[in-house]
């Protein structure tokens, strides 16, 4: 893609969701924080939809951080419950559709069990073109580049890889969305203004947008305000605004 095509780009190729406040929202009505995680889903389906309905191509939606082991194990527990029963409720709806399902994280750390549903959801929808869902669980910035730098590294230990040959394309093909764009909007709900080890290398240009909205009450109508933001943005990547008006007058 052309500097001009990219500047001048409306709408969004890849977004990137924080998923936050579901435990707020649930406390506020009275419910255990595991309510809000359920309602959470509705807002998924909502983003699915409208992406699918734009043509948006990439979706990468943050489920769950290298961080969030440090819930209370019940939360934990319920969570991983939750992630399998929506990986059986939702993946053929979701095949239908031409939705392609990948995960990213370290998902050692799972139960064998889900480990094999991740990777079944995963070969089903391989072929599917119509949007890609990506899932981050236990997912880490931190813990992406230090992956990549591993790989990298033992490159070099192996001789095929000359240490000054190290760039950032380099890195960038070992990181979890190698090849995929990088993400375009950046959308954080839950009112908190902050990353939380989310895509860090990969949101370096990215337009970042933060809602006061919990995550359930997050809906098509949220989203459609939030990709307006963006269209009425001017992106630079480092030129001036000048440089970049002439660009897409040319
Ligand atoms: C985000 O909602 C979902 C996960 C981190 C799994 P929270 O559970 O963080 O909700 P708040 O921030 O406590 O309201
Ligand atoms: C970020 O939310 C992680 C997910 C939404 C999965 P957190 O609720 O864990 O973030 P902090 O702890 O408030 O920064
Ligand atoms: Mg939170």
């Amino acid at each position: 893609m052309s500097d001009s095509e990219l500047y001048a780009r409306k709408l969004p190729r890849h977004v990137a969701i924080i998923m936050d406040g579901n435990g707020r929202w649930a406390r506020k009505r009275g419910l255990p924080r595991f309510a809000g995680h359920k309602a959470g889903m509705d807002s998924v389906r909502a983003m699915v939809k409208g992406c699918l309905e734009r043509g948006i191509e990439y979706l990468t939606l943050f489920a769950f951080s290298s961080e969030n082991w440090r819930r209370p194990a019940e939360e934990v527990g319920l969570l991983m419950n939750l992630f399998m029963t929506a990986l059986d409720m939702e993946v053929k709806k979701l095949h239908k559709h031409g939705v392609r399902l990948r995960i990213i994280g370290d998902c050692s750390a799972f139960a064998p069990e889900l480990q094999k549903r991740i990777a079944a959801a995963e070969e089903l929808t391989s072929g599917n073109t119509a949007l890609n869902l990506i899932i981050a669980a236990n997912y880490g910035g931190r813990w992406d580049i230090t992956q990549a730098c591993r790989f990298v590294a033992e490159q070099v230990a192996r001789g095929e890889l000359a240490a000054d040959a190290i760039t950032p394309a380099v890195i960038e093909t070992h990181l979890s969305l190698a090849g995929l764009p990088e993400p375009d909007l950046f959308i954080r709900t839950g009112g908190e203004q902050r990353i939380s080890n989310f895509l860090l290398w990969q949101l370096a240009y990215t337009e970042l947008y933060f809602t006061p909205l919990l995550w359930p009450e997050f809906d098509e109508q949220a989203f459609a305000a939030a990709l307006e933001s963006f269209a009425s943005r001017q992106r630079r990547f480092g030129r001036t605004g000048e440089q970049v008006e002439q660009l897409l007058d040319a």
